[in-house]
């Protein structure tokens, strides 16, 4: 089954590598992106490993005509949304700015996608809407509730998704709720390359062991976990992407799955921790990294681990790569970029 998907969001981090597996599967990609969070060579990048060649359109995921346009010059069987703002403190900032694009994005695309017929969307969630969850490991019909802006605007879009695969009933959706996603491409052309003082503890260890940074701050380590600092479940994010290839699939296989958007945990099943993750950095550099203890960061949560079963059972995928593999890859690729800036 080869498929024509359009990937909003497909220059960023995560949409690249979607793009990347999609290709890899012997389907055809359309990127849209206005590049406010990416750059343009990235789809050099992506179609540099190929195989075939994905197709850029460049602008904003809330421009009607755009989406009109592109709907209208692609038969467009499917659409994956990455495309957003994604930071948690900003958003704290600027709580408008993030309806406006997130929100107001999602709510352009799914009318666009009605317009010319389009059916099929697989879209990116976060575990963020969990909150603060209750039992480990998360499943899917755990309770709902996020503690920021950013959070808020990806239950509103799934809770949009939901209204509209009622009133659609060929309508058929995949909210994919993300945990960790860490590493880079085999290549080391895609990755993870985050503009100012990264807020996630891998680009920051990444930076901290390329001397960008003095050292890594861990945030507390008076949690109730093994090792007193916070456990979180980091997926490769090679693993992540060839996740959305297996909900697309599924959704265009279209065994009972119209009239619904339904969430997926992609994620290890696996915890570590921050001084674990750190370990695992240190092995795959083959330095020390400094760091040290501080305060925790208002806000965090002791441990976030998902239960990936439903994605084992309806998608039949499972994460392959391990923690060292996911250093090993963020590693190359923090070392391309450092080669690349001088
Ligand atoms: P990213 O910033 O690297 O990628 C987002 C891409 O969307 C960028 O290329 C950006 O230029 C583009 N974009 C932003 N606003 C746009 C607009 N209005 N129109 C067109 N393009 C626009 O982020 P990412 O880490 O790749 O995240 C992708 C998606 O996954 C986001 O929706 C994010 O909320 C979600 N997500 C990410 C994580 C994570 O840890 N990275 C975790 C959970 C969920
Ligand atoms: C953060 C976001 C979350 C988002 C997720 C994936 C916040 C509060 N939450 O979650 O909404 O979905 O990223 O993008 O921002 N840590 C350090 N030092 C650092 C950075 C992090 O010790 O410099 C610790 C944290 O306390 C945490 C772990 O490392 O225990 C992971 O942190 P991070 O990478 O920011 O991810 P999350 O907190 O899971």
């Amino acid at each position: 089954m080869r498929a024509t998907v359009l990937a909003t969001g497909g220059a960023g981090y995560i949409g690249s590598h979607v793009a990347a597996a999609l290709l890899a599967a012997g389907h055809q990609v359309v990127i849209l992106d206005d590049f406010s969070n990416s750059r343009p060579e990235v789809i050099d990048r992506i179609n540099a490993i190929g195989p075939g060649r994905a197709v850029l359109v460049r602008g904003d995921v809330r421009d009607g005509a755009i989406l009109d346009a592109l709907f209208g010059a692609h038969r467009i069987d499917a659409v994956i949304h990455l495309a957003g703002l994604k930071a948690v403190g900003e958003s704290v900032e600027k709580p408008l700015l993030y309806q406006k694009v997130n929100v107001g994005g999602a709510v352009a695309l799914f009318e666009a996608m009605l317009r010319h017929g389009v059916m099929r969307l697989v879209f990116s969630s976060s575990a963020t809407v969990y909150g603060m969850p209750e039992r480990m490991p998360v499943t899917e019909d755990a309770r709902l509730g996020t503690t920021n802006p950013y959070g808020r605007t990806k239950l509103a879009i799934e809770g949009i998704i939901d209204d509209v695969a009622v009133a659609h009933r060929d309508f058929a959706a995949i909210s994919l709720r993300y945990f960790n996603p860490v590493g880079a491409h085999a290549s080391g052309t895609l990755g993870e390359d985050p503009r100012g003082v990264p807020n996630n503890l891998f680009p920051y260890i990444a930076q901290t062991a390329a001397g960008v940074r003095e050292r890594v701050r861990v945030f507390g380590d008076d949690y109730p976990t093994r090792d007193g600092t916070g456990i979180r479940d980091y997926i490769h994010v090679v693993d992540l992407a060839e996740g959305h290839v297996a909900a697309l699939e599924h959704l265009l296989r279209g065994d009972d799955v119209e009239g619904r958007n339904r969430p997926i945990n992609l994620g290890c099943g696996k915890g570590t921790s921050v001084l674990e993750a750190l370990a695992a950095f240190r092995r795959a550099v083959g330095t020390d990294i400094p760091f040290q203890v501080v305060a925790r960061r208002p806000g965090d949560v002791p441990e976030v681990v998902a239960d990936p079963g439903l994605a084992e059972q309806l998608l039949g995928w499972r994460a392959k790569r391990g923690l060292a593999q996911m250093c090993a890859d963020h590693w190359a690729f923090q070392r391309r970029r450092m080669r690349e800036l001088g």
